[in-house]
């Protein structure tokens, strides 16, 4: 059949579904544009108008809202939540987003949101409202942007067993570290260059110490898992603390420092599992692993899973352009679900899976230390290793630049010791004891290998 046989459908024939936006930010401005622009084809996929009848914003002074002149802006968004039948919330942080997803809920429309802060701090409330009232609640835009990893691990691995995720999910940490790397940038000039460059925020502070990369690796370990994992139950370390020594020092042993997000089952070793592990921290990546070649402000997210094996999904995190697409995406399938009267999948938490301590996790380690260059040195070092049961893999020493004048007992070496897999509890240990020895001057770093 050509494409001219194909029956015409008259938007006039077609249901109108009315759309309000809260927030008319770099996100929501763009969601704004799409649903004015693309009514044509939104209705020809969705069977239905989408009519996007008011944006709610802080100021009807706002620049996107003089530059779009989008329908009915409002400061009123509660009364405008009351006439419509799906609520997109893009305004970010707790309160007042989580009030107003509520009570959309509770009037019966479905809700889309990017909200990711709010997901992971009181998820179960929505979700359980949601499903109370039996309204889609959809979020693909929380975690990833533009990148369909939350409909991934949803929907398409609903049939499989994930076991692990791995992947770079903040835009302006991955930014900040490769100008870092590739420029040789101190961590403040990168990212005062991300701010320039409208990467990161004035307030740099959620992205840089994690709290974003946190936020959505609580969303990805709760869907993942089929369990609830909040964001106090993730362990965070952001890259405030990553100096341009230890970029270098990382380059010298063939990786590159990268902040990943980490979750993971607990397995009991005999074939259960005893919880989860959530973790946001800086890791070294080998420099001929993929995530190693993730540049600028990318995200991309591995998944393992038992039957599907290794899964990786790339694109942009962050922007308004790459996020409106998750977004209208979203619009698109809560407006068919509607239609049909039905709703798309909602929480699953059937395993109930407890978030455990990073204590119990197991990964490898490299530790770098100043020591005294001198005979049984190595050993005694070795030696508290093994009494943490924790085994080395690989020892590189480089002579240390002694500084002049130099009353120490003899010269120093750089020793830097990359371990197998261990217990983390068992390195935390390790790395305690061996800041008491006579030869060790200084710990230098201690860093997590991972992709290996
Ligand atoms: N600030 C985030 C990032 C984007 O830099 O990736 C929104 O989550």
């Amino acid at each position: 059949m050509s494409q001219s046989d194909l029956p015409a459908v008259s938007r006039s024939d077609l249901p109108t579904l009315r759309i309000a936006l809260l927030g008319f930010g770099v996100v929501g401005s763009e969601v704004g544009r799409l649903l004015m622009t693309q009514g044509e084809d939104l209705a020809a996929r969705t069977g239905a108008n989408l009519e996007l009848i008011g944006v709610a914003v802080r100021s009807l002074d706002e620049p996107q809202v003089k530059a779009l002149k989008p329908p009915n802006p409002t400061t009123d968004a509660a009364g405008l939540i009351s006439q419509a039948d799906i609520v997109v919330e893009l305004m970010g942080g707790i309160e007042p987003a989580r009030t107003f997803m509520l009570k959309a809920i509770e009037k019966g429309a479905a809700v889309v949101t990017a909200n990711k802060a709010l997901l992971a701090a009181h998820g179960p409330t929505l979700y359980e409202a949601a499903a109370d009232a039996g309204v889609d609640l959809f979020y693909e835009a929380a975690v990833g942007g533009a990148i369909p990893i939350v409909r991934g691990v949803r929907v398409s691995l609903a049939g499989d067993k994930v076991t692990r995720i791995l992947g770079i999910v903040n835009g302006t940490t991955n930014y900040v570290l490769d100008q870092m790397t590739r420029e040789h940038l101190a961590f403040s000039d990168a990212v005062s260059q991300a701010q320039r460059l409208g990467f990161a925020e004035a307030d740099p502070t959620a992205d840089v110490e994690g709290f974003d990369a946190a936020s959505k690796a609580a969303i990805l370990a709760s869907l993942a898992f089929h369990t609830r994992v909040s964001i106090d139950e993730v362990h965070r370390e952001g890259i405030t603390a990553v100096t341009q020594a230890d970029i270098e020092a990382a380059a010298e042993g063939g990786y590159v420092i990268k902040l990943l997000a980490i979750v993971e089952r607990v397995p009991d070793g005999s074939g259960s599992d005893i919880g989860v592990v959530a973790r946001v921290h800086p890791a070294l990546v080998p420099l001929d692993h993929p995530l190693a070649s993730v540049h600028g402000a990318f995200n991309a997210v591995f998944t393992e899973s038992q039957a599907a094996g290794p899964l990786m999904f790339y694109g942009q995190g962050a922007g308004g352009v790459p996020t409106s697409s998750a977004v209208v995406g979203d619009i698109v399938a809560a407006a068919r679900h509607r239609l049909a009267g039905q709703t798309g999948p909602g929480e699953s938490a059937y395993t109930g899976l407890k978030a455990m301590p990073i204590a119990v996790a197991h990964t490898r380690y490299q530790v770098r230390l100043v020591v005294a260059d001198r005979p049984g040195v190595l050993a005694s070092v070795a030696t508290v290793f093994a009494a943490h049961r924790v085994s080395i893999d690989e020892v590189r020493q480089t002579p240390r630049p002694t500084p002049e004048p130099f009353d120490g007992p003899t010269t120093l070496a750089n020793l830097v010791i990359v371990t197998h897999n261990a217990a983390e509890a068992d390195l935390s240990a390790t790395v305690a004891d061996l800041g008491e020895l006579d030869a060790v001057q200084a710990v230098a770093g201690v860093i997590r290998v991972e992709g290996v």
